[in-house]
């Protein structure tokens, strides 16, 4: 048998969302998985000098044996090709969607042992938290709340007109230095002041009142303690909303900053870049809609 399956970028966090928060977009990811007589061959077609392996550690065989792990079946042998499009410790759900991608090729060879629901919570298990590999998994805006391991996922639609204008940094950082950095202990005032916001976010994406981002995007959980992994953070920011964008924030982890604009992120895009330039950080800008979809698969 032979599968394509699609896994879109995700974007995490939203600003004041931080685990618990993300949304899918339209930026893919794809993964062919065919059945073999023998072994185990992984191809990946990736920029230069990004380094995936092509062995059981790889993300989507990881993902893979997991499910046939819990099925308690052995997995074939397979032959897996996997065409990266999204950028690589970028803090655009690269990981997750390597993560998903595996999970549905191994449950739709399985005849969909597994549901959407216990896909989520399997991969939040395997990710760590939930917001990139939920919208990775369903698409939309989704808001996933923990409970124990337990993953409850509720997903939300977005309206067509919200841009999301992208500022891809040219430097790595790993979630895993990015969350080092966090304080174990917040004060009280600084969840209330993210609580708010969150919901905010739900009720101007159900409202379309676009100017409510501009709050809705406001954190005080990671944001101003990753400031200093990513140059020029508040100043991309600024320049981000100066031209026109509702509001801005990390994307993820991070470095890539995502602003949301409305129907036309053009002269966001232009004026992330020149902003950029003035700080002497080199990158590249992207303009995506928001992915209703999320991870798919055909046979083929
Ligand atoms: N919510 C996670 C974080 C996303 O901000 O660390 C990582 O992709």
């Amino acid at each position: 048998m032979k599968l394509k399956i699609r896994v879109p970028a995700t974007t995490a966090n939203l600003g004041p969302g931080f685990d618990c928060l993300g949304l899918a977009l339209d930026w893919w990811n794809t993964i062919q998985v065919e059945t073999i007589e023998r072994g185990l061959e992984v191809e990946v077609d990736c920029p230069p000098g990004v380094d995936i392996p092509r062995n059981r550690s790889n993300l989507v065989v990881y993902g893979m044996d997991t499910v046939y792990r819990l099925a308690k079946q052995k997995r074939p042998p397979l032959r897996i090709h996997i065409t990266t499009h999204i950028p690589i410790a970028s803090g655009l759900g690269s990981s997750s969607a390597a993560i998903v991608g595996g999970l549905v090729a191994a449950n739709t060879l399985l005849g969909n042992l597994y549901s959407r629901d216990e896909l989520v919570t399997l991969a939040t298990r395997i990710e760590g938290h939930p917001d990139n590999v939920a919208p990775a998994l369903l698409g939309g805006l989704m808001v996933a709340a923990m409970e124990g391991k337990q993953v409850t996922v509720a997903r939300f639609p977005v309206p067509r007109e919200l841009r999301c204008v992208l500022f891809v940094p040219k430097i790595a950082l790993l979630t895993k230095k990015s969350r080092g950095i966090l304080p174990q202990r917040i004060p009280r005032a600084d969840a209330i002041y993210n609580a708010s916001r969150v919901a905010l976010w739900i009720a101007a994406l159900r409202e379309r009142r676009w100017e409510w981002l501009a709050a809705a995007t406001q954190d005080r959980l990671h944001q101003p303690y990753r400031a200093k992994l990513v140059p020029g953070m508040y100043e991309l920011f600024d320049a981000a909303k100066s031209a026109g964008a509702c509001g801005a924030a990390l994307s993820g982890a991070g470095p890539t900053i995502i602003a949301f604009a409305v129907h036309h992120g053009e002269p966001v895009a232009r004026a992330l870049m020149q902003a950029a330039q003035r700080i002497g950080l080199t990158g590249s800008t992207r303009i995506v809609s928001v992915s209703p979809r999320g991870a798919n698969v055909r046979k083929m």
